[in-house]
């Protein structure tokens, strides 16, 4: 079975968060069931790296008005095709705006050639190129089974598959842009691209796919309320039978602590106390005073959806509770101004870096003692499953995947010796505070603390049982036709 997996992102060549770790896990997770999956991604400069001496294997004098070339190049071992498309993804900055994080005015355009090059992809224009499955992810792909729905190519299309790692993000634009998306007038429809009055990417891609599917069971149940549905909650609702939750599982070449090549110190659950290297690294690359209590870490982008205000008004209790604090992450301007203030009131208990860092990622994983992700909605999550891997305990709110993948260390919990991190209830200071007062208990009792972090470093996370989910899924596709 070939599926082309369409994304905007895929690690290790183009990250800003968790889509790139899934897409660029999944052709590994998927090869062991059968399925040979090529990943389309957009020509972004990060890519050239790749890109060297691709050869051609299509060329459009006008991709909606722009030239463009597809390019045959790998990711790893596993088969890459790139959108080359210099008027579209050659510039500076990030993959969805400039350096001062401005979204770009024209990603409408961008993601539609996109969108449309992989439905090509998928329906016999390009010679050589056949695929059974299209497998879109998020807003940026999704237009890909509108084309393929309402202007497909000489061939049988693929059966398509549209995965909502973030319904908060949408590709919502004016009306006026779908004449340039070179669709019939039938498309601009209450069951086709038209959107409350514009255009919806991702609205357009539910509409049209075969099957829908998010990252965790309990966010698949979610979107089908107002308050998580951002609006598609009706939608969602009527294609209730197409969708499916299937939790994201972990690379285990990128995130297993006993071959982490970046850390001071390696480690199993076994060897629990080899972690105490890690952790004085993280004591001195952030300043932080030496001393037993917990250091607690974020890796995050710092918005709203992930809790971070919460947490803002929260620090100085943790402070008091004599917990530290090493941040990684970036995001809002006044979320970043904050932090750096937390850090200014107590410089050896806080430490801020602002920006993206992969390597510190993995040393704050492997040296803190918890991670802290009091989201207030988590489509499926991946640093508390990093987290686990890694014995940082996760100290979570009860939503999405987070409520998925912790086990609360309720007494029951503890009792069967089961638990694995600490869940709460609502995104409040109070919750907040009760948490961390539960975690701070915890960790004063250091055969239950241990006992919490080897079972969350047994938890299985790999991808076996999710990419055979997938795999059942694209069979059950094809069966229908
Ligand atoms: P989301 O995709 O919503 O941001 P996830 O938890 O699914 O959240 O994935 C976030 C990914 O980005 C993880 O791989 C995490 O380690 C990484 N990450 C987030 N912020 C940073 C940062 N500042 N530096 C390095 N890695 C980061
Ligand atoms: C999105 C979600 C996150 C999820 C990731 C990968 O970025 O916000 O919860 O883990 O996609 O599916």
């Amino acid at each position: 079975m070939r599926v082309l997996s369409v994304a905007s992102e895929a690690y290790p060549l183009i990250k800003t968060g968790g889509l790139a770790d899934v897409v660029g896990a999944l052709p590994a997770a998927l090869a062991h069931h059968g399925v040979a999956m090529t990943t389309f991604l957009p020509g972004y400069p990060a890519l050239a790296a790749v890109t060297g001496n691709a050869k051609v294997v299509h060329r459009y004098d006008d991709l909606l008005g722009v030239e463009a070339r597809i390019l045959e190049a790998r990711i790893g071992e596993h088969p890459l095709l790139v959108l080359d498309a210099p008027s579209l993804f050659t510039r500076g900055g990030g993959p969805y705006g400039d350096a001062t994080g401005a979204d770009w005015v024209d990603n409408w355009l961008r993601f539609a050639a996109f969108s449309r090059a992989a439905a090509d992809l998928a329906s016999g224009v390009v010679e050589g190129q056949d695929f059974d499955i299209l497998h879109a992810h998020d807003w940026q792909a999704a237009m890909a089974p509108a084309y393929l729905r309402y202007a497909p190519g000489p061939g049988t299309p693929a059966k398509t598959i549209v995965t909502i790692h973030n319904i908060a993000f949408q590709g919502r634009y004016g009306a006026e842009i779908f004449a340039d998306l070179a669709l019939p007038d039938a498309a601009f429809a209450l069951d086709g691209v038209e959107y409350y009055g514009g255009v919806g990417f991702l609205k357009a891609g539910l509409e049209a796919a075969d099957a829908i599917t998010t990252v965790s069971p309990t966010y698949a149940a979610e979107i089908r309320r107002g308050e998580f549905g951002m609006g598609l909650e009706g939608l969602i609702n009527v294609r209730a039978d197409r969708l499916t939750g299937i939790v994201n599982g972990i690379d285990p070449a990128v995130w297993n602590p006993a071959t982490d090549a970046t850390l001071p110190s390696s480690y199993t659950a076994r060897t629990l106390t080899r972690r105490r290297a890690n952790k004085r690294a993280v004591e001195t690359l952030y300043g932080l005073d030496r001393d037993d209590g917990p250091i607690f870490t974020v890796i995050s982008r710092l918005t709203w959806q992930k809790g971070m205000d919460v947490l803002v008004a929260e620090i100085d209790e943790l402070v008091a509770l004599g917990g530290r604090l090493a941040l990684l992450g970036s995001g809002d301007a006044a979320l970043e101004r904050a932090f750096l203030a937390a850090a200014e009131r107590h410089p050896d208990r806080i430490g801020v870096r602002i920006g993206y860092d992969e390597p510190v990622s993995h040393l704050l994983q492997a040296g803190a003692d918890a991670i802290l992700i009091p989201s207030r909605f988590e489509p499926c999550g991946l640093t508390q499953l990093y987290g686990l891997a890694y014995g940082c305990i996760p100290v979570v709110a009860r939503t999405g995947g987070l409520a998925d993948t912790v086990i609360d260390a309720n007494e029951a919990a503890i009792a069967a010796g089961v638990a694995t991190g600490i869940q709460h209830d609502g995104i409040t200071p109070e919750a907040l505070s009760h948490a961390l007062r539960r975690t701070f208990a915890l960790y004063a009792r250091p055969d239950r603390w241990a006992m919490l972090q080897r079972n969350a470093m047994r938890a299985d996370f790999s991808w076996d049982e999710s990419g055979r989910r997938y795999a059942t899924l694209y069979s059950n596709l094809l069966e229908r036709a």
